[in-house]
Formats: C-alpha cells, structure tokens, sequence
C-alpha cells in the first residue's frame, strides 16, 4: 500500500463523446462513422447511450461526491462541426460543461478525437485523404479559440494505435495494412500540426498523444521470441510515441512496415511538420500487457487488446500467468508499473493515464446497489503497481480510470460496463437512465480523500 501521490496529483475518471452523450442527432450534430456502422447482434447503438448530453449537470454534480480533481472527456467533432461549418449549439454545450467542472474544482481534460470521425469526412475518404489533415487542423483550432484558456490538459488523437491495427474491431477502419498505415501517416501530421499550432496560440495549458500502450513479453527465453516482443512493440508501441515525442518513425516499426509493403508515403512538408510538432506529455491508456512469440502460423483472432501476427515478424501469445476478465482480456496489475517504467525510461516526459479499468457484467440489486468489488479489486492493485513505479521515479501527473460513469463499450454494448456510477437501462431497453453509486464509488471516493490507497 502507498501513499506516495504527489500533493496534486489527478484523480480523475474517464469518458469518450460517442460512448456516454447519447444526442446523437439533436441540436445540429451531425452523424459520426459510430452512429452510421454496423452494430453487433444483440447490442444497442450509440444514439442515446448514457444520455449524458441532458443529464450532464445530474452526472457533474455526482463527480463532484466522487471527489474527483479532473475530468477526462471527449469533444465530438461532429456535434461541433457537423458538415465543416461551426455549430453553435455544439460549442455551447461543451462550454457549459467546462465551466461547470471549472466550477466544482474539477479540471477538464480534453480528448479532440475518439474515434468519432464525422461521416462528411469520411465520404471524402476519411484519414486517406490528406485533406483530412487540414480539417482536423480547422477543427481544432475552433476548439482552442473557445476552449484553450480554460482547458490545461489536451489530447489530440485516442488510441490512434488501436486505430490502426483493430480498426475492424471498433468499427473505425476496414482497410488494407497499406491503407491504413497511410491513413495513419496523415493522422501522426494532423496530431503534430495540431501541436504546433496549440503552441504558437500560447495557451496556457499542454498537449500530448493518447496511444494505448502495453509492454509486450516474449513467450519464452528463446532469442526469437526476444526479438518477436521488440518488434511488436516497435509497431504496438514505439512507432507512435517516437513520432509524437521525437518527431520521427521508430526504425523497427519502419522496417516491418516496408517489409510488408504497408510504408507509408511521406513528403518533405511532412517531416518537417512531424519535427515541429511535439508533445508536451503522454496520455497513454493501460488495460494489459502483450505476451508474443516468434511467427509460426495459427488462427490468430483480431481484438484490440489481444492484436494478432505478422509473418516473419511475431504473433501473439497466451499469457498463461495472467487471470482474464469475464471479456477475456488479461489482468497485469504488475504489467502497468512495468509499462510505465519502460515507457518513462524511452521519452522522459511526464505520464497521464487516460484509462485502466475492467469491464464487467454489474448488476443492480433490489435496493438499489452494484457489490463490483472485482473493479475494486482491478483498481486497487493497478493504483498499488502505480505507487511502486512513482517510487521507481516515473513522473505520474494523475491518473483516470475508465470510466466515470457507465457508458457503451466499442463493440460489446451496455452489458460491459465499467463506471463509478450505474446507469439503468439494458441493450434493448432504455428504461429510466436513472443514476446508482456502486460500492466502487464510495472505494474511490476514499481513495481520492486519502490521496492514495493509505499506509
Ligand atoms: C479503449 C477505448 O480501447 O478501451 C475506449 O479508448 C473503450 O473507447 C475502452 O471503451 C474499453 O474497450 P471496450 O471495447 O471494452 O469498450
């Protein structure tokens, strides 16, 4: 147990646009890729989701008991630009619920794009299109004229490694490696020219990227499956914070990518963009780690935690140390001081984590209560492992789970959950939306006023 949590450190709790605002059509927002694709049998959509849009001073003031010191949401481009011009009503939400956390002594933090591309853009050819570059560029500066004095914490792009490599997952991309890898490219110079631009605005606050990343183990002692892990993790993992901290590809993430013939094409502009914009601290989320071995052929199943493989380079491994969740996603508390550690070592910059939580089937009893302490337990030892790394001397500036309040997963609906706070309806059923606090809440509420887990 740990108390070693500097004075202000964040804690926070975390939500995308899509996932919780519900609205998906009200007030001038246009249609985003999520409202538009195919759902999975059985699951609900996005459109009213946890209603957040109309219940967002019901779920401040919930925040607020919580105790919590930040607030990491995203804005739906969208809902502020809907066919490329300004939406009022847009900005004025996101206004109110910016000055309403300001209010309550919860810091905004905010993600720019969260896998909610808006459809306009996407029928132009979405991230293939260079022009997407620009109307990113637009967009965001539209939010830092509103948004940069208020806001101290931007990230630009979530997960654009999940993007790229399990698109097909949650149902942003269907594309080739070739495509994707180009689309990715044209995401990497949207985020740095968005970096470069929030820093000649002089805003008050900082910017950084928001990847998902995982430490990835060799399946075993043998040499290739050493040099099965780099590689993974040069493209799971480096490729996007060289580029965001260094302004330049990871050399092994490069060399699979021309192996494969998935290279993206890079013009001179670009490098320059890329050199110029770099981030001023990483957002990273953390579910679990990685295990892989060297590439000998198997049926290889896609998710975004668990990837997959690339011939002659690494496929990915059972990890048989680990529990899983009732989602099948492995549980490595200890894997989380470890990825901190490594990623502290690479780039030196502060760290901000963005996400880390467990989805679970929670159920509401007759009076009213959620009993999760397996979340409890999840958090617990990850906030533990998290003590450890700042006592290894990695710089945490705070730390926000996944998620403040019940919302719908990517591709799993509203049967996976993973809030503080319960939201009652079912995949089918929209019933009263009514709020419950957990037993998670009132552990984290504890956690929050005792500034760590206690001696
Ligand atoms: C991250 C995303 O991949 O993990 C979130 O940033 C997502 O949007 C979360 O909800 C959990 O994943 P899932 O698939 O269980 O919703």
């Amino acid at each position: 147990m740990t108390t070693k949590f500097p004075k202000d450190f964040l804690w926070g709790a975390s939500t995308s646009a899509y996932q919780v605002e519900g609205a998906w059509a009200d007030d001038g927002k246009g249609p985003s890729v999520q409202d538009v694709k195919e759902i999975p049998a059985g699951t609900t959509d996005f459109k009213v989701a946890a209603d957040h849009y109309h219940k967002y001073e019901e779920d401040v003031k919930l925040f607020k008991e919580l105790g919590l010191k930040a607030y990491r949401f995203s804005i739906s481009w969208s809902r502020v630009m809907p066919n490329g011009v300004v939406n009022p009503a847009g900005i004025a939400f996101y206004k109110k619920l910016i000055q309403l956390l300001i209010d309550n002594d919860i810091q905004p933090i905010v993600t720019v794009f969260h896998f909610d591309l808006p459809v306009w853009i996407a029928e132009k050819g979405g991230w293939e299109n260079r022009e997407t570059i620009q109307d990113f560029a637009d967009y965001c500066q539209v939010l830092f004229n509103h948004f940069g004095q208020d806001v101290p914490l931007w990230q630009t792009i979530n997960e654009q490694n999940v993007m790229a490599l399990a698109g097909s997952v949650i149902g942003t991309s269907q594309k080739s490696m070739k495509e994707k890898f180009q689309e990715n490219h044209h995401m990497l110079v949207a985020q740095a020219l968005v970096t470069k631009q929030f820093h000649e605005g002089n805003y008050k606050g900082k910017i950084g990227p928001a990847p998902n990343i995982a430490s990835v183990y060799p399946a075993s002692d043998k040499p290739e499956d050493q040099m099965a892990a780099l590689y993974m993790s040069a493209l799971r993992n480096w490729l996007f914070l060289d580029v965001a901290v260094y302004g330049k590809y990871n050399h092994n993430a490069w060399h699979l990518l021309e192996k494969i013939g998935a290279a993206p094409e890079i013009t001179e502009e670009d490098y320059a963009i890329l050199a110029a914009g770099t981030c001023d601290y990483i957002a990273l989320n953390y579910y679990n780690t990685m295990t892989v071995s060297s590439y000998y052929q198997k049926e290889n199943k896609i998710d975004q935690q668990s990837g997959f493989g690339i011939p002659g380079f690494f496929q990915t491994a059972e990890n048989k140390n680990l529990p899983m969740t009732e989602f099948g996603w492995p549980i490595d508390p200890k894997g989380f001081r470890f990825t901190l550690n490594e990623i502290y070592s690479r780039y030196r910059l502060p760290l901000l984590i963005t996400e880390n939580g467990i989805g679970a089937k929670d159920v509401l009893t007759k009076d009213g209560k959620v009993h999760d302490q397996y979340r409890i337990d999840y958090l617990e030892q990850h906030i533990a492992q998290m003590g450890l790394a700042i006592e290894d001397g990695v710089e945490i500036i705070g730390y926000c789970p996944w998620s403040a309040i019940d919302l719908i997963s990517t591709h799993e609906g509203i049967t996976k959950r993973y809030g503080f706070i319960y939201v009652n309806r079912t995949e089918t059923d929209l019933l009263d939306l009514a709020r419950y606090k957990k037993d998670s809440f009132y552990w984290y509420q504890k956690v929050i006023a005792d500034n760590g887990l206690g001696e």
